[in-house]
């Protein structure tokens, strides 16, 4: 199979070519001045006598990364353009969104600005794409004939398969076909490209594409992942945190994938819960003080989680204390609610106290989940 991939790419001929450039490559970069030439010199070396090309670089570096752009850029033979942000929203992923609606090609390459990713396998992303009539070619690390050789450090590894992993069974169906969701290499075409449904956030833009643009028809051609030329990589412990945080937005698009979460969430508020009512107690507190107490622990995890996880982007319209009373206020009516709903089931429809109890639960959890959605993060 990767004999098929390795032959040469075939030749393109002038008719399939759109003018003026056949492909806009994509470079997020964050302070990257050392890497500039080389990569400007490898593109230069392998891409426009296969394919017409231009750079777009998105910019968000401190250093003096723009400026050695423009001044390498002199020294190409293709057009060359730095969007510099200087507030920039989304991390990488965000920057990356830039470039795709400022691309004026057919067809769109993204990589990255520390030569890991080899330049020349650009015109061959394109020409598989072409063949195989799909919107995004994925360069993967996991099929025959690539591999993460520049991937350092047994940690990254085990991180990058864990994530690879999970992320795989979050999406099914939205990654089938797809060996590398987390490869920040490949080809989308301009028209595959949903840019206004886009909520980047951080490095793991091709899932962000592959899950909310769903382009129709995917291929894969094998890459290896480079050794950094220059520098060191930009990601952090916290990009770990705002991947979850991506997952579960990406994870949580429907009102009923978000009841679910919800859910879980609420599930998950027990251990809190319970670990302070043991607290209190053992404090010498008394059992039912305690419980109400304690039930506040569990409503300000949920809040916390639920903040965080499930309605990251609908924050806006009110203050975080309106929304934290809100919460907690629909959060304790629940408790409320619950004991004369289990009396009705119990007197008015003959239900066992266990059946009116479940009954009960699942209603007032449904009630709560709307409640939340409608009265404290407006759509
Ligand atoms: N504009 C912009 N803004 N660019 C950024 C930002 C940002 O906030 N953060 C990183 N970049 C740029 C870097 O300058 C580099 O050109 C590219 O994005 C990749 O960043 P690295 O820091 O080198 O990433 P990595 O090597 O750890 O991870 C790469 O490989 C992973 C696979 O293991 C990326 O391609 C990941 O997306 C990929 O999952
Ligand atoms: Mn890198």
């Amino acid at each position: 199979m990767s004999q098929e991939y390795t032959t040469p790419v075939p030749d393109l001929d002038a008719s399939e070519v759109p003018e003026p450039g056949a492909v806009t490559i994509v470079v997020p970069t964050f302070n990257e001045s050392a890497n500039i030439r080389e990569l400007l010199h490898q593109i230069t070396e392998s891409v426009p006598a296969r394919l017409p090309c231009e750079v777009v670089f998105v910019d968000d570096s401190t250093d003096d990364t723009p400026e050695v752009i423009k001044e390498a850029a002199q020294d190409c033979p293709f057009p060359v353009a730095v969007i510099h942000r200087d507030e920039p929203v989304g991390g990488l992923g965000g920057a990356v969104v830039e470039g795709l609606k400022a691309a004026t090609s057919d067809w769109i390459v993204v990589m990255d600005g520390d030569c890991q990713h080899p330049p020349s396998l650009v015109p061959e992303l394109v020409a598989t794409g072409e063949r195989a009539n799909a919107g995004l070619v994925v360069a993967s690390r996991y099929i025959k004939g690539g591999s993460r050789a520049g991937l350092a450090g047994s940690y990254r590894i085990a991180v990058s398969r864990g994530a690879t992993w999970l992320t795989k069974m979050l999406f099914p169906r939205r990654l089938h076909g797809i060996s590398d969701p987390m490869s920040g290499f490949f080809a989308i075409r301009r028209q595959a490209v949903t840019a206004d449904v886009l909520k980047p956030l951080g490095y793991k833009i091709l899932l962000e594409l592959a899950v909310r643009s769903r382009p129709r028809q995917v291929a894969e051609v094998p890459f290896v992942f480079q050794d950094r030329f220059a520098g060191e990589s930009k990601s952090t412990a916290q990009e770990g945190l705002r991947f979850l945080r991506h997952l579960a937005g990406l994870r949580t698009a429907t009102p009923a994938a978000r009841m679910v979460g919800f859910g879980l969430i609420g599930a998950s508020g027990f251990v809190p819960n319970l670990l302070a009512l043991w607290i209190l107690t053992g404090l010498g507190m008394h059992y039912l003080p305690a419980e109400i107490v304690a039930n506040q622990f569990g409503v300000a995890w949920n809040f916390l989680l639920i903040e965080q996880l499930l309605f990251r982007d609908r924050r806006l319209h009110r203050r975080w204390w309106d929304r934290a009373g809100r919460f907690a206020l629909l959060a304790n009516a629940d408790l409320v609610l619950r004991i004369p709903l289990i009396a009705l089931f119990v007197r008015e429809f003959g239900m066992g106290a266990l059946t009116a109890t479940s009954v009960a639960l699942v209603t007032t959890f449904v009630l709560r989940f709307a409640a939340t959605e409608a009265l404290v993060y407006l759509p």
